[in-house]
């Protein structure tokens, strides 16, 4: 694909191609797993063939969100590891709510609310993979007791709950942010988002004329 001269690349096409299958996964097992929590809204099972089409096919999808997340912990992690610069951004998050950018401390490549989103779901996906298989009676249920599928299914629902709240802040910050919605489905940005938004991802590469970040490197490290 190509961007428009002077832009900056934010996402390789890799990238995004990851990041919109671990989205669509998730959507899907929101729906089927919502559809079997509660009889209210056993009727979404409909969209997934009936009741049994959607118990069968929710863990297979759960397999491919696992595994496709993973993919992206190998590609963000290095720039969403914790520095001191995120305390001091996180207490003026009033100013960043109201789209002021004065006393804002700059940023790198993600901010210190999109480290919380990355960190959330490396914690939470895990979980919900390890308590699903707990209860995926088709295969497992010799493996485990009735009381171990019971507490399993309470903490994978509190989990489902717990991820669900945090892809709802995701996606209202990705609206949020003009510009940000381009940066995951075409790729980039403007270097005045970059200068705004992430100002010392923006430095470090304008110190190497680079366009962007090596994929599965931290983008300030790319050129060192
Ligand atoms: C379906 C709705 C979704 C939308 C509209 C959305 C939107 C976006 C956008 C626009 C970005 C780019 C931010 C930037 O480059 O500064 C992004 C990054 C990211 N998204 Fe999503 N996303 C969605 C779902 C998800 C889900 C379900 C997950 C995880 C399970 C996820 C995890 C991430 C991660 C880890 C990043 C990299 C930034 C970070 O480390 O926080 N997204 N998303």
């Amino acid at each position: 694909m190509t961007r428009p001269k002077g832009t900056l690349i934010r996402n390789s096409t890799g990238t995004r191609l990851n990041h919109w299958l671990t989205a669509a996964c998730f959507v899907l097992l929101v729906l089927s797993g919502l559809s079997m929590f509660h009889p209210l809204l056993f009727w979404m099972s409909a969209l997934f063939g009936g009741g049994q089409w959607t118990r069968a096919i929710h863990p297979w999808i759960g397999l491919v969100l696992a595994v496709s997340y993973a993919a992206m912990i190998v590609q963000f992690l290095r720039d969403n590891l914790w520095s001191k610069d995120d305390i001091a951004w996180a207490r003026t998050i009033d100013k960043v709510l109201a789209n002021e950018e004065e006393g804002v401390p700059e940023v790198a490549r993600f901010n210190a609310g999109q480290k919380m989103v990355f960190w959330s779901m490396t914690l939470l996906i895990p979980v919900l993979l390890v308590t699903g298989i707990f209860v995926w009676d088709y295969y497992f249920e010799s493996l485990t007791s009735i009381e171990t599928q019971r507490y399993a299914l309470l903490i994978h629902s509190l989990a489902a709950i717990a991820a669900i709240i945090i892809w709802i802040t995701h996606v209202y910050a990705a609206i949020w942010v003009r510009g940000s919605m381009r940066a995951m489905t075409q790729g980039y940005v403007t270097p005045g988002w970059a200068w705004r938004h992430h100002r010392k991802w923006f430095r470090s590469l304008a110190a190497t004329g680079s366009a962007g970040p090596r994929p599965g490197k931290a983008a300030d490290e790319t050129h060192k």
